[in-house]
């Protein structure tokens, strides 16, 4: 007997497009996809799909749930929540907490805290180095013996190069992802907004492109002589681009992300000195998200990610030069990505599942192929919706987000989350 049928809709999974109706069984798992599934005197939960696509939730490789130590920007339950209305079914949790997910007590904290909010699969990268602070290796093996798949120092980029082999060296015996927020201090240190036309006209002191792709060219070269799994986080250059495609094009066994905003924003956003657009790495030129675009269609670009970043509404009201980077993205991901990207729908659902899921080893679970027997996580999505963005309309603690106003197309109607709903209608109902 299903538990709930998803009626009428398109399913669209990396098997490709077919019109088909979705079972879910009591334990969760897809129990039948097919072309009519009759629910009727069964007692299942039936969910409208008609018009819509059924597509693998989506997976955030990249999200900032502020729990541990700032709960007054986000818990690991609103954070989760934002995520389900964004469509997501998992996401890994950035380690720049306080304290910084450095050690297994506090990896232990946030994966439980994950399981009790229930309303996504949370794992949690952990730190690469002790306090994030560049010095000390964290305790990798057995920080991956907890399940931790993805290291980072994230908020700033692990500057000693010797110390990065290291751990890179460490990484590939584990087999986990050595993620990296690639950002040269010595050249980026001062700077609060890209470094070019703009922020001379403005006056706020610039970031300059080669922080970024200095660490790309050196985790790139370092990968290649420890066999680590390097990935690029949030990739914001023309320049990073080539360096990323160039070593794909060589055989090398990398991978890397771009957010929403980085393929959405420009610097000329920051002319009116709201901090609402100051976020790290900075917004870029107009040819920088033109590169990102192309990377993302041609696959040098694995993955879509959000670097949800929420921050109090009295930090983001502060001069620009003192407000924390950063923005929120969980709700509006797949509807930027829709509205702004020229790609068609199966590629940015793959952006947004299957490619993320594979990056972290949670293909099994999430994203790939919607088939009988496999987590029932799912979203359903209405492409042709229009919405106009309304930073009130959130389950964030925050308020940060850039896109006020805006009309977006493309939007999540219903999240499954192992079998259950999560979000109906667009509202979140746990
Ligand atoms: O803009 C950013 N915000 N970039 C980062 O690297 C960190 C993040 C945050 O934690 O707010
Ligand atoms: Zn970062």
């Amino acid at each position: 007997m299903p538990e709930l049928v998803i009626r009428g809709g398109t399913v669209i999974d990396a098997d490709g497009e077919r019109r088909v109706d979705v079972a879910v069984a009591a334990d969760g798992t897809i129990a039948a996809v097919e072309p009519e599934i009759d629910a009727t005197g069964t007692g299942a939960t039936v969910v409208d799909a008609a018009g819509c696509v059924v597509a693998p939730g989506f997976v955030d490789l990249h999200t900032h749930l502020r729990e541990p130590g700032k709960e007054e920007a986000e818990t690991i339950e609103s954070g989760t929540r934002c995520a389900a209305r964004g469509g997501y079914t998992a996401v890994v949790a950035m380690p720049n907490t306080t304290p910084a997910i450095d050690s297994a007590a506090v990896v232990r904290q946030v994966l439980d805290a994950g399981r009790a909010a229930g309303l996504v699969d949370v794992h949690t990268s952990a730190a690469i180095t002790i306090e994030r602070a560049g010095e000390h290796l964290t305790p990798m093996a057995e920080l991956a013996a907890l399940g931790v798949k993805l290291f980072t120092d994230d908020g700033a980029g692990v500057q000693d190069d010797r110390l990065m082999r290291r751990a890179m060296e460490y990484g590939a015996d584990l087999d986990v992802a050595l993620a990296q927020h690639c950002e040269v201090e010595a050249l980026a240190a001062g700077g609060h907004m890209h470094e070019g036309a703009w922020s001379s006209r403005l006056g706020i002191p610039g970031i300059p492109v080669e922080a970024e792709e200095l660490m790309v060219a050196r985790d790139l070269a370092l990968a290649r002589r420890t066999g680590a799994r390097a990935h690029f986080q949030h990739l914001s250059t023309v320049g990073s681009v080539e360096l990323v495609r160039a070593a794909k094009a060589a055989g090398q066994q990398v991978t890397a992300e771009a957010t929403t905003h980085h393929f959405t924003l420009t610097d000329a956003c920051c002319a009116a000195y709201d901090a609402v657009f100051k976020v790290n790495p900075p917004l870029r030129t107009a040819e920088d998200v033109a590169a990102i675009k192309v990377g993302l269609a041609d696959g040098t670009i694995d993955a879509i990610a959000t670097d949800h970043a929420p921050h109090t509404t009295e930090s983001k009201e502060l001069p620009f030069d003192q407000a924390p980077p950063g923005m929120l993205g969980l709700e509006t991901a797949l509807a930027l990505a829709i509205t702004e990207l020229d790609l068609p729908l199966a590629q940015i659902i793959g952006l947004l599942s299957w490619r993320p899921a594979a990056i972290v080893g949670i293909d099994d679970d999430h994203g790939g192929h919607l088939v009988p027997g496999r987590a029932a996580n799912l979203c359903v999505i209405d492409p042709a919706a229009t919405w106009v963005v309304d930073p009130d309309a959130t389950a964030s603690r925050s308020r940060n987000n850039p896109y006020a106003g805006r009309t977006l197309t493309g939007r999540v109607r219903h999240t499954i989350y192992r079998g259950t709903p999560t979000v109906l209608d667009g509202e979140a109902c746990r």
